[in-house]
């Protein structure tokens, strides 16, 4: 079985790997110089069993139908259904008419009824661009001024271009958060384990939200029960409800939610893996991926379950400094081979590209995600920060605090 992973992000770097834990052969189609299967071709030139898309844009832009078209097997969304995440205006209507839990919301062009609704709201306001924005697009803040300045800014054009110039503006909600992934083959969905992202560029969450700086799974506050209720509540009738619309959805649904004091809210909807979730949750599968992503493309899961090791696995990422408003790249990465001296850590590569010299330097905001396995979410948090403080660029940007509470609480 040959596969080709499209994507230069460490998200498809993670899938590469698991992948390749049975496929026969696996390429990156724009993978980056720090994957060793990077390919430069594009997946329309490439021969392959399986293609699977890593990141949101190529999948909101057709990617998927175009490769069907071509009688390719794909696992990914076609451009109908990633517009769930390419618009979160349609997104809040599909999930208005599946009937699934979310804050409260409306959807603005125009300045004047934006601010006047604003006014409306209690402080956490929530400005969102409706378009895609590298997960960077959203503003939580406590600051009504700040709140009336950012939607000013976003419609018109001057903080994301086109992205925003339509934007949702949403009831602040309150409580963990979870990713919670599931496996979709266009009528019946299978979940992943549970993760938690770490949004906010700095420690205690502070500072802008960023792609995601770090990541644990398992999720010890999300049981079976909890992951039954969000497949019953959350993801079948959305699946059904995409269905009714003619959508054959065929790839990741992820799940981004809050568990409120109301009850479980849904945040966001995305089309593919998450990143760094899937750094953490992938490399935990005990059952074949391969088969799994497959059935799905197929259309038909039939009896697959993923299944996943008890041990919890832990990513930290190394962004460059400056991200996520300025990032500045060119530093030489060292020891990028160090990982291997670490028992039980990986890294997978992201914002990574060879200089004049062939040496690995740093090209983009994240760069590294640096993931310890362990048998405690402590003992998986140990092996990545040793991993951290061997594999490094000047100025490198991480959190210090990725599933610190989670390992707290397990004592
Ligand atoms: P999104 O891109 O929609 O997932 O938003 C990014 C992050 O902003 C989320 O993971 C939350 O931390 C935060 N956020 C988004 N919507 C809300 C909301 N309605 N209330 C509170 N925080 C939110
Ligand atoms: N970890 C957030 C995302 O993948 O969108």
């Amino acid at each position: 079985m040959k596969v080709v992973v499209v994507g230069g992000d460490a998200r498809a770097h993670a899938l590469a790997h698991v992948l390749s834990r049975s496929a026969d052969e696996v390429a990156v189609s724009g993978g980056n110089a720090g994957m060793p299967n990077a390919v430069a071709a594009p997946p329309e030139e490439l021969d392959a069993d399986l293609f699977v898309i890593s990141p949101e844009e190529p999948l909101v832009d057709g990617m998927a139908d175009r490769l069907r078209a071509q009688g390719k097997r794909v696992y990914g969304p076609g451009a109908d259904g990633a517009w769930l995440e390419g618009s979160k205006g349609w997104m809040k209507e599909v999930v208005a008419k599946a009937g699934v839990p979310t804050a409260r919301h409306a959807t603005f062009s125009d300045a004047a009824p934006a601010l006047e609704y604003l006014r409306t709201m209690k402080a956490p306001f929530v400005i969102k661009t409706d378009g895609l924005a590298a997960g960077k697009g959203v503003l939580v803040t406590e600051s009504l001024i700040e709140a009336e300045d950012d939607v000013k800014a976003k419609l018109a054009g001057a903080s994301f271009g086109d992205a925003g110039r339509t934007v949702v503006i949403e009831e602040g909600m309150t409580g963990p958060e979870l990713s919670l992934l599931a496996v979709c083959d266009g009528r019946r969905a299978v979940p992943l384990s549970p993760a938690q992202d770490f949004k906010r560029a700095l420690d205690g969450d502070r500072g802008p939200n960023t792609g995601g700086m770090g990541a644990y799974s398992p999720v010890p506050i999300a049981g079976d029960d909890l992951v039954g209720e969000v497949m019953d509540r959350f993801i079948e009738p959305t699946l059904a409800a995409l269905r009714a619309d003619g959508i054959d959805y065929r790839g990741t649904l992820y799940a981004g939610l809050m568990l409120t004091p109301d009850g479980l809210k849904l945040v966001e909807y995305n089309v593919r893996f998450g990143d760094p979730e899937a750094q953490v949750v992938l490399p935990r599968m005990s059952s074949d991926l391969v088969e799994l992503l497959t059935a799905a493309a197929d259309g038909d899961l039939g009896g697959q379950v993923p299944r996943f090791v008890d041990d919890a696995a832990v990513c930290v990422v190394g962004a460059t400094p400056g991200y996520p408003e300025a990032p500045r790249s060119g530093a030489l990465i060292d020891a990028l081979d160090a990982i291997h001296d670490v028992t039980d850590a990986l890294v997978f590569c992201a914002g990574v590209d060879r200089d004049s010299d062939g040496r690995l330097v740093t090209a983009g905001g994240r760069v590294l995600s640096i993931v310890g396995f362990g048998p405690t979410i402590a003992a998986a948090r140990d092996r990545a920060y040793e991993g951290v403080h061997r594999v490094a660029f000047a100025g490198m940007q991480f959190r210090n605090d990725i599933a610190a509470a989670a390992a707290k609480e397990e004592t």
